[in-house]
């Protein structure tokens, strides 16, 4: 069966977590990076398809789900709604540790839970919505990052969206350059990557 993608259905969450950690380390496998499994996925996979479903697709293959983009139409309003369904349960669940210098992170992504950055509003008015997407190896560099981007491109401009953006690790540079094929431009340099953004108009 070719890999095809469909919308989001909660059976998919458990692999959706896996895949965010099976690509949660500059682009490959994050599982010696953190004790708790689901960790990554708490941050980065599972509060998008809960807070809006219908913005979350699935890449799925003879085997199961094999990739995803997610997102947010309204980066400002997820923010708000994290605060108030999200991040209360996971902060009574992850306390606030110590980094155990072992080489394990989790003590960063709890301090993500605690604490967390809210997004540039200047950079919102344009670009109001955000994304993330991941593919497992086996479904990459056959078009399908490319096509998951267009399919969220078109759920947010049916429901008026004027722009997305993103943010990316700079180690990450194949993903830089996906981005830069599929329509993004650069808008900031931090030390820590880039935000690209992607007009919608
Ligand atoms: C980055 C990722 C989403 C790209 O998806 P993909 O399905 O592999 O990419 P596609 O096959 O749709 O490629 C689309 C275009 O980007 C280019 N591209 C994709 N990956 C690239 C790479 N590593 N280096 C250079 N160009 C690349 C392709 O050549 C193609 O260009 P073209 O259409 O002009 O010929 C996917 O590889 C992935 O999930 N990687 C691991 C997780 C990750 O890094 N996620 C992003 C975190 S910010």
């Amino acid at each position: 069966m070719p890999a095809v993608i469909r919308s989001f259905h909660p059976s998919d969450l458990p692999a959706l977590y896996r895949i965010c950690l099976l690509t949660g380390e500059v682009g490959g496998d994050a599982s010696a990076l953190y004790r708790d499994p689901d960790l990554l996925g708490h941050v980065y996979a599972g509060p998008y398809p809960i807070a809006d479903p219908g913005l979350t697709f699935v890449v799925v293959d003879e085997l199961g789900p094999v990739g995803y983009i997610l997102g947010t139409a309204d980066t400002a309003r997820f923010e708000q709604w994290l605060e108030r369904a999200w991040w209360p349960t996971l902060r009574e669940r992850y306390p606030l540790r110590e980094d155990p210098h072992d080489g394990t992170e989790d003590h960063v992504l709890v301090s993500r839970v605690h604490e967390w950055a809210a997004a540039d509003e200047a950079l919102l008015e344009r670009f109001p919505a955000h994304m993330h997407i991941d593919l497992l190896p086996r479904a990459q560099g056959q078009g399908l990052g490319r096509r998951l981007v267009e399919t969220l491109a078109q759920a947010l401009r049916e429901r008026g969206v004027p722009g997305l953006h993103l943010g990316v690790d700079n180690r990450n540079e194949g993903a830089i350059a996906f981005y830069l094929r599929t329509g993004f431009a650069e808008a900031r340099r931090h030390e820590w990557g880039r935000t690209l953004t992607l007009d919608l108009a």
